[in-house]
């Protein structure tokens, strides 16, 4: 009896490592799906369903000056609670695609402050041109 709860315990702590997805791959999965996270040819821009991320978060950090803390709050909430009156990016967005869909339900707090600090140390990429960004 004594061994099988040790292996009941095993597997409980094996399968949280297994399952515990890094910042990178949290991301992929939950805001990749509408944000390209690669630079975009001009063919695959018409195809677009949300900005790319890159542009997103030129704007985010461009309206807190680039403070960490502050654009990281402002991803967490704007993910679960995104409203026209918030949004930092270019107005012509959300009259494209739309207010982006609360994603409450499909992404944890938790995996949301990985995913904002992944997105503030990543994006823009280096030698991004916002001027060139017209989708
Ligand atoms: C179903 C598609 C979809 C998914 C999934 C999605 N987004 Fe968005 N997102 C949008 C659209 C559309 C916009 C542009 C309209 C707007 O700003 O609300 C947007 C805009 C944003 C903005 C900019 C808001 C602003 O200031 O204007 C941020 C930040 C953002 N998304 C973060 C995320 C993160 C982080 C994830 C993953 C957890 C994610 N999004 C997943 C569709 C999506």
């Amino acid at each position: 009896m004594r061994s099988f709860k040790m292996i009941v315990v095993l597997i409980a702590f094996s399968s949280v490592s297994l399952f515990a997805q890094s910042a990178e791959e949290l991301f992929n999965e939950k805001c990749v799906i509408c944000h390209t996270a690669v630079k975009p040819t001009a063919e695959a821009r018409s195809s677009f369903i949300a900005p790319p991320v890159m542009g997103v978060m030129f704007h985010v950090k461009e309206a807190f000056g680039g403070d960490k803390q502050k654009v990281i709050a402002f991803i967490k909430d704007y993910v679960l609670e995104p409203s026209e009156k918030k949004a930092k990016c270019l107005p012509k967005s959300i009259k494209r695609f739309g207010l982006m869909p609360s994603q409450k339900g499909n992404v944890t707090e938790e995996e949301l402050e990985k995913i904002a600090e992944y997105m503030y140390e990543n994006f823009p990429q280096r030698g991004f041109e916002p001027k060139q960004q017209r989708y």
